[in-house]
């Protein structure tokens, strides 16, 4: 059996990126293996948050992993925060990271961009953090979508780093990216990522949008005036995004939905693209109602924050002990 980690910021509601590029996959995982999955709030707070707000997206995150499809019985869910050890651990590789590799992510040069003088030393330091997450359960795989891929890079190189200097104790984990759906684009910018925090809300499909934004979401998506449904990132990149994202919604393959819509225009494969996106999220947002105010979501939470700190706890011993932190006690 092998141990899957993924973590998800509760930063805004989440995207059908965010679903498609991971959350969906989670789900398969947790029949055959050992699974843990995050709402990684300490990440979160990198960019400023309001405090209400955060707290409200923390549970719509727990109550949309489960009503997802994620079964408390089989995986362990929890929120980052309420397990200390992921930011001790955290300071102890940030200690053991570059400043020079960190600015390197691409992340954080995205968003300092702007200039460094408004922006917290958090968002250059995040990547230690995220590979403490990983590394206190013994991780073999991390399912993410592609723009994790360097911050799992960072990940490997540090608990190698840490193994080679300090003792042997941290897994290398490897990364699982879907073959497709790893990166879904925006609505309005198909060659920029679709994201839950873009400014404009046409771009990005949100879990809990209703049938009637999601239609018009859709209908409005960026394409080209070819007229012609085919599969060409480099030169209609709109259009591959809405098959990419037809494809994986309604479990056809995208040769097959080029067929389907050979001699037909844009307006049909829209609304049909829509349609099987509101047949995706449906069932998911109606758990979703039942479950937010529920104690169900606040019992798994608990259960799932101690069954967390059980593990990390005797991971974080052996990183203190291998750095030589606190004490050994006289036996008497
Ligand atoms: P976050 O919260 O930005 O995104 C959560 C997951 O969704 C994927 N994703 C996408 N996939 C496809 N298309 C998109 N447009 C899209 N946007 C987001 C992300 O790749 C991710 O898998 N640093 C992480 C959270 C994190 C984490 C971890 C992940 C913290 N600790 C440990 C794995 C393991 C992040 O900001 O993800």
């Amino acid at each position: 059996m092998k141990t899957i980690f993924s973590g998800i910021q509760p930063s805004g509601t989440l995207t059908l990126g965010n679903y498609l590029g991971a959350m969906k996959h989670f789900v398969d995982l947790q029949d055959e293996q050992k699974c843990y999955f995050c709402i990684v709030d300490e990440h979160a707070i990198t960019m400023p948050q309001d405090r209400l707000k955060l707290r409200e997206n923390i549970k719509s995150l727990a109550a949309l992993y489960l009503a997802s499809g994620i079964d408390p019985n089989k995986s362990t869910l929890f929120i980052q925060s309420e397990v200390p050890a992921h930011t001790q651990l955290g300071w102890m590789l940030q200690c053991v990271s570059y400043i020079g590799e960190l600015e390197r992510m691409t992340q954080f040069k995205d968003k300092s961009a702007g200039g460094k003088e408004g922006v917290s030393s958090g968002l250059l330091t995040y990547p230690p953090l995220m590979a403490s997450d990983i590394l206190l359960y013994k991780t073999d795989i991390v399912p993410v979508g592609e723009d994790q891929k360097q911050h799992l890079e960072l990940t490997r190189n540090l608990a190698q780093r840490f193994n080679n200097k300090f003792n042997d104790i941290f897994t290398v984990p490897e990364v699982s990216i879907p073959k497709v759906g790893a990166r879904i684009m925006s609505l309005q910018e198909p060659t920029k990522k679709m994201s839950k925090s873009d400014s404009n809300q046409k771009a990005f499909i949100s879990m809990l949008d209703d049938e009637k934004k999601i239609m018009k979401k859709v209908k409005s998506a960026v394409t080209d005036s070819d007229g012609i449904v085919k599969y060409d990132k480099e030169n209609k990149p709109g259009v591959a995004n809405l098959l990419t994202i037809y494809s994986i919604c309604a479990g056809v393959s995208i040769e097959d939905l080029e067929i389907k819509y050979e001699g037909k225009g844009y307006g049909e494969f829209k609304q049909d693209v829509a349609e099987a996106v509101i047949e995706t999220l449906k069932p998911i947002q109606e758990r979703y109602h039942e479950l937010i105010n529920s104690e169900e979501l606040d019992d798994t939470l608990d259960k799932g924050a101690e069954q967390a700190s059980y593990e990390a706890n005797k991971m974080l011993r052996k990183a203190k002990k291998a750095m030589g932190l606190g004490r050994v006690k006289k036996k008497k």
